[in-house]
């Protein structure tokens, strides 16, 4: 899958129609891919009915092509706090300034892809959507603010779309045409749609006396017709800790074993299946709890939700979930269907992949660490991780989706060398990249920058990097073990010490992938990079995030951080 500007023609005209008068373009900012997957349902829709669909990511739009544009369609996401996505970073930094071309009338509509759970709800689509405005543009269809289960409002939206420009369009119709290549589907399983996949194996990569748990994960795609690429990632929607739900259900006076309903699937669960694997019961959001409070009056939580008291409501809602909310405010009673029917659909959690598909075919591995934190005096634990852990065997199914990401792919060139920055769990992919690059017999340097906290416990899959590096698929291995020394040394300090040789991979066209932590490790790591191309190009500050910035629009800076 390659991430570059597609431009996609309208199908041959039949003579007796007038030529196409309209021209669309859809751009998309995607961390993880789902702007991208419906940008490309928008585009494919809009060429069926014989628009002239210019499709890019963010980052491959010709910003000063903006003018020219005559209606202009975006779908974003929003991460952390509420940060734009890596590909969408120079074209909203572009919009926001001077330079932005004033676009008076310009027909256009923002998607924003978000989750209520993050205090910056949808800001970046939501800053696209204001900032048009004031450029003189004109809102043809109201922006839409998708919560993490997206797909049916983000399906209006692009049927409202469809109907604003199909209105302004009836005259230049076109037969309906094939738009499977734009969509680019091979198994029939999603997001939507998951694949009951079989648990093969389930390992602990850590040693006696780690701090940590991490699970190697294989899991069966046969007969799936399930494909992915390196740097792909899956999604695995977790099942909630069975002891949570029945207290829940016990709190609440509901019993297990009533059935109800499920939306959408329009299937029958019992109660504790309901709550086990459908509905979210350990993340409590604002738009939740003005749910629960208008179904429920009385009960003190309109206090928490006063005006003014945004910051209690945040400390409260903190690392809190369901079985809390309703110990702390007397919720026993409100009928389990009218309940359920408030809470989201549970997403799924996203893992980078650690296996290449031709070393393993029909499998695919996961590196996943056990969560667990601190929050309210309460030790709390990630619901996927320990899922996984703790109850994830071998025979057992799990559901899964391939979700493919554009934005972490090998160079198209195996002769490209290729520096990999993964501590922790963040080298699964890496795994991948190594196994895909043994399986082509690429010719390629390769240099793997790896860290945790012990040699001795926590040097995850070491034996398989030994073999790489023996057999020439690694080229260099450099590793920092954190707690080891008096002093801590991190992935980064083994960059700076390797800066002369690192300068030199860059400048013969070497391709850098990040991937693992984003507020710390990424952010120490762009540091480094920047300090190295200071220091051994000579360059100012300004020219070597200049540098950085070239690297990455020409996909040779690619990061996958969480
Ligand atoms: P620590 O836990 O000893 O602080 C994988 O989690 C490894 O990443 C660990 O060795 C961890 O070290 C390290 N790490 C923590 N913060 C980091 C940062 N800002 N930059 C790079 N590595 C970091």
């Amino acid at each position: 899958v390659s991430a570059s500007t597609t431009a996609l023609q309208a199908p041959a005209q039949p003579t007796s129609t007038p030529a196409i008068s309209k021209e669309v373009t859809v751009l998309y900012g995607s961390q993880t891919g789902n702007s991208h997957k419906l940008a490309k349902k928008l585009s494919g829709k809009l060429q069926d009915q014989g628009f002239q669909v210019t499709q890019a990511s963010m980052i491959d739009f010709k910003a000063n092509t903006l003018k020219k544009v005559q209606n202009l369609f975006i779908l974003v996401s929003t991460h952390g706090e509420g940060d734009p996505p890596d590909n969408a970073i120079s074209f909203y930094e572009f919009l926001h300034s001077k330079r932005a071309p004033q676009l008076e009338g310009l027909p256009f509509s923002v998607l924003a892809l978000g989750d209520t759970s993050y205090e910056f709800f949808c800001k970046t689509g939501r800053d696209f959507d204001q900032r048009l405005e004031e450029l003189g543009g004109n809102r043809i269809v109201p922006r839409v603010d998708c919560d993490v289960d997206f797909d049916e409002a983000a399906n209006q939206w692009i049927e409202s779309v469809l109907a604003s420009l199909g209105q302004a369009s009836a005259a230049v119709q076109v037969p309906t045409a094939n738009s499977a290549a734009l969509e680019g589907t091979v198994s029939d399983y999603s997001r939507s749609n998951p694949f009951q996949a079989t648990v093969l194996e389930n390992l602990n990569l850590n040693g006696r006396g780690s701090d940590r748990e991490t699970r190697h994960l294989e899991i069966s795609l046969e007969d799936s017709g399930i494909h992915y690429e390196p740097g792909d990632s899956l999604g695995v929607y977790p099942h909630n800790h069975p002891r949570l739900v029945d207290e829940l259900i016990a709190a609440m006076g509901w019993s297990p074993d009533d059935l109800i309903t499920l939306p959408k699937i329009n299937e029958e669960r019992s109660l504790r299946e309901a709550l086990t694997s459908y509905y979210e019961i350990t993340v409590l959001t604002k738009p939740l709890l003005e749910q629960i409070v208008a179904l429920t009056p009385g009960t003190g939580l309109e206090e928490l939700l006063a005006a003014g008291k945004e910051q209690e409501l945040k400390a409260y809602i903190k690392g809190r979930d369901l079985l809390d909310l309703v110990q702390d405010y007397d919720l026993e009673g409100v009928p389990a269907d009218s309940f359920l029917a408030l809470l989201r659909r549970i997403p799924p959690r996203l893992y980078s992949i650690a296996s290449s598909s031709k070393a393993y075919p029909d499998e695919v591995h996961l590196t996943i660490r056990k969560v667990h934190y601190t929050a309210s005096g309460r030790v709390r634990y990630g619901v996927c991780s320990t899922y996984v852990s703790e109850r994830l065997e071998p025979g057992q199914t799990v559901s899964v989706f391939v979700q493919d990401n554009p934005n972490f792919k090998l160079p198209a060139n195996s002769e490209t060398p290729i520096i990999m920055i993964g501590p922790g769990t963040g080298v699964a992919p890496f795994r991948a990249f190594l196994g895909e690059r043994e399986e082509n017999g690429a010719e390629g340097k390769t240099w793997l920058f790896y860290g945790d906290q012990h040699f001795a416990s926590d040097f995850l899959y070491q034996v398989e990097w030994q073999r790489w590096l023996k057999e020439g698929v690694l080229t260099r291995m450099d590793v920092a073990f954190s707690r080891d020394t008096a002093e801590k040394v991190y992935v980064q300090h083994r960059m700076l010490e390797k800066s002369k040789e690192l300068y030199q991979w860059l400048e013969e066209g070497a391709a850098v992938y990040i991937c693992g932590d984003e507020k710390k490790m990424a952010h120490d790591v762009q540091a480094a990079l920047i300090t190295i191309l200071k220091q051994e190009g000579s360059l100012s500050q300004e020219e070597a995030e200049a540098y950085l910035m070239k690297m990455q629009q020409d996909k040779r800076y690619q990061r996958d951080v969480y």
